[in-house]
C-alpha cells in the first residue's frame, strides 16, 4: 500500500512559496482537505494553486501579494499561520487572523510573535486579526522555550530572506521541518543544521521558484501499523520512511508488532495478541503526540494493563470516551491513561473529535464485533488521503457513508 505525502510538510511547503516570485512545483502533495485550505489561503494572498495529477501541485506568485490570510479559513485551520513569517520576509506586512483554541485546548502562538519581534517585526492585534509589519528583517539569536513545530518553521521561513545570521536554539526536530529546510535550501536560501535543536540561517537576498518532493507521511504509516496491530496478519508499506519512526517501531516491536525496513518502505506483521506496553509522547524523535491516539486504540485490545501519557498538549484525550462507547477500559489520571485490555470491543457510534482521534476510532472498530459508525468524518479526510479506499485494499472492511442531516 502506497503512502502519501506528508500533510504537515506539504503545508509549510506551500506556505514557503510566498517567499520567492515565479512557478513552484510541488509532488506527491496528498489529496486532502486541509491541502485545499492551504490552496485557498495562498489564493487569499493573490497566488495561484493548480493541482495536477499523481499528487503534482504547481503554485505560481506572479502578481503583488495581499498580505492578509482570511479568518473564515485560520479558523478551519490553525497551520494557515504559516504565512506569517514568509509575508513578513517576502512583503514586509502580514494580516493573520489570530488562531482560537482547538479540540486540544488553547495552542497559543506566542513563540512564533516573540521570535518574529527578535528579527525585527512589530505587531499589532487588531479586532481578532495579527497585523505585523517590519521594515525590514534581520538575522538574530533566538531560543525557544518549548521545541515548536509550528514556531520553528515560521522563523526559519522568515530568517532565510533577514539580513545577517540567525540561529534557532532548542528547535523542533522533526522530519517535515529537514524537508521544509531542503526546499529552502533548493531555493536558494543557507540553512544548516534543520532536523537538530540548532538551526543557523544567513539571510540572503532573494530565492527562486523551484520543484521539490514532499516527505512521506510518517503519521500516515502509523496509522496503518496501528490497523494491523488491532487486526492483525501482514502488510507491506511502500514509499515511507521507516527511519523517521524509530521509536514507535520499538514500542511496537515490545507489543509483539514485528517491523522492518523492506525496499522503498516498511513490512510489517502481528500474529500473537498485541503484549501491554508504556508509552509517553516527546517532541521529535520522542514518540510523536498525533500517535498516542493511535497507540491507544491498539492497547485497548493488549493481553494486559498499559500506562499511556501525553506530554505535548494537555487536552488531548478527547476520544477516550468514545473507545469507552465501544467497550475500552481505560481511566483518564490527569495526562495519563491506564488502560486494561479487552479480548473485544463492541460496534457502536462515536464521534471523531479531530484528525487523528477519528482515525483511532476507525483503527479500534476493527477489532470491534458488529459495526461501528464513525460521525464527523470530515475530520478524517483533513489528515488521510481516500482513507478508506486504502484500508479496503489492505483487507478492511470499511465503507464511505454519504453525509445526512447528523453530519454522517
Ligand atoms: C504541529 O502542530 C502539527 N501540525 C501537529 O499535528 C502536531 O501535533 C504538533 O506539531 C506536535 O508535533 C502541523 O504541522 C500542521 P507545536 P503545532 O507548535 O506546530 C505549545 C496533526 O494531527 N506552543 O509544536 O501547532 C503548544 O500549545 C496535527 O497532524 C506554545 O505554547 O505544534 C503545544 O502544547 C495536530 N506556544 C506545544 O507547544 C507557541 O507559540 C507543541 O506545539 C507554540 C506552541
Amino acid at each position: 500500500m502506497r503512502i502519501s505525502g506528508a500533510k504537515n510538510s506539504a503545508l509549510k511547503l506551500m506556505a514557503a512559496c510566498v517567499l520567492a516570485e515565479g512557478t513552484h512545483v510541488l509532488s506527491n502533495v496528498p489529496d486532502i482537505a486541509d491541502v485545499q485550505l492551504m490552496a485557498g489561503v495562498l489564493e487569499a494572498l493573490g497566488m495561484t494553486v493548480r493541482r495536477g495529477d499523481g499528487g503534482v501541485t504547481e503554485i505560481v506568485r506572479d502578481v503583488p501579494l495581499q498580505p492578509e490570510a482570511p479568518y473564515e479559513l485560520v479558523e478551519q485551520m490553525r497551520a494557515s499561520t504559516a504565512v506569517l513569517g514568509p509575508l513578513l520576509a517576502a512583503v514586509g506586512e502580514a494580516r493573520v487572523a489570530m488562531p482560537g483554541g482547538d479540540d486540544f485546548g488553547a495552542r497559543p502562538i506566542d513563540m512564533h510573535l516573540r521570535g518574529l519581534e527578535a528579527l525585527g517585526a512589530a505587531f499589532e492585534l487588531d479586532h481578532g486579526v495579527i497585523h505585523g509589519r517590519t521594515d525590514g528583517l534581520r538575522g538574530a539569536e533566538i531560543v525557544l522555550d518549548y521545541p515548536s513545530v509550528g514556531a520553528t518553521e515560521n522563523l526559519l521561513m522568515a530568517a532565510v530572506l533577514a539580513e545577517g545570521h540567525t540561529v534557532i536554539t532548542n528547535a523542533a526536530r522533526e522530519p517535515e521541518i529537514a524537508d521544509l529546510a531542503a526546499f529552502l535550501n533548493r531555493m536558494g536560501a543557507r540553512v544548516v543544521g534543520a532536523g537538530s535543536a540548532r538551526i543557523d540561517i544567513d539571510g540572503v537576498a532573494g530565492l527562486r521558484a523551484v520543484s521539490h518532493a514532499v516527505v512521506p507521511d510518517r503519521l500516515e504509516v502509523a496509522t496503518f501499523l496501528a490497523a494491523l496491530g488491532v487486526a492483525g496478519g501482514e502488510l507491506r508499506l511502500t514509499h515511507s520512511r521507516p527511519d523517521h519512526l524509530e521509536l514507535l517501531i520499538d514500542r511496537m516491536g515490545a507489543m509483539g508488532i514485528r517491523v522492518s525496513p523492506d525496499g522503498d518502505g516498511l513490512w510489517a506483521m502481528r500474529r500473537a495478541r498485541p503484549r501491554p506496553v508504556d508509552v509517553a509522547t516527546l517532541p521529535y524523535p520522542g514518540l510523536a503526540t498525533d500517535v498516542l491516539p493511535l497507540l491507544v486504540a491498539v492497547l485497548c485490545f493488549a493481553d494486559g494493563t498499559s500506562f499511556a501519557t501525553e506530554n505535548v498538549f494537555a487536552g488531548r484525550f478527547g476520544y477516550v470516551g468514545e473507545l469507552a462507547r465501544m467497550g475500552a477500559h481505560i481511566k483518564v489520571e490527569d495526562h495519563h491513561l491506564v488502560i486494561d485490555g479487552v479480548e473485544q470491543l463492541s460496534g457502536a457510534p462515536v464521534r471523531a473529535p479531530d484528525i487523528r482521534a477519528g482515525a483511532a476510532l476507525v483503527v479500534a472498530a476493527l477489532g470491534a464485533e458488529g459495526e461501528t459508525v464513525v460521525l464527523n468524518g470530515e475530520h478524517i479526510d483533513r489528515g488521510y488521503e481516500s482513507f478508506d479506499r486504502k484500508l479496503r485494499a489492505v483487507g478492511a472492511d470499511v465503507e464511505r457513508l454519504a453525509d445526512d442531516t447528523d453530519g454522517r
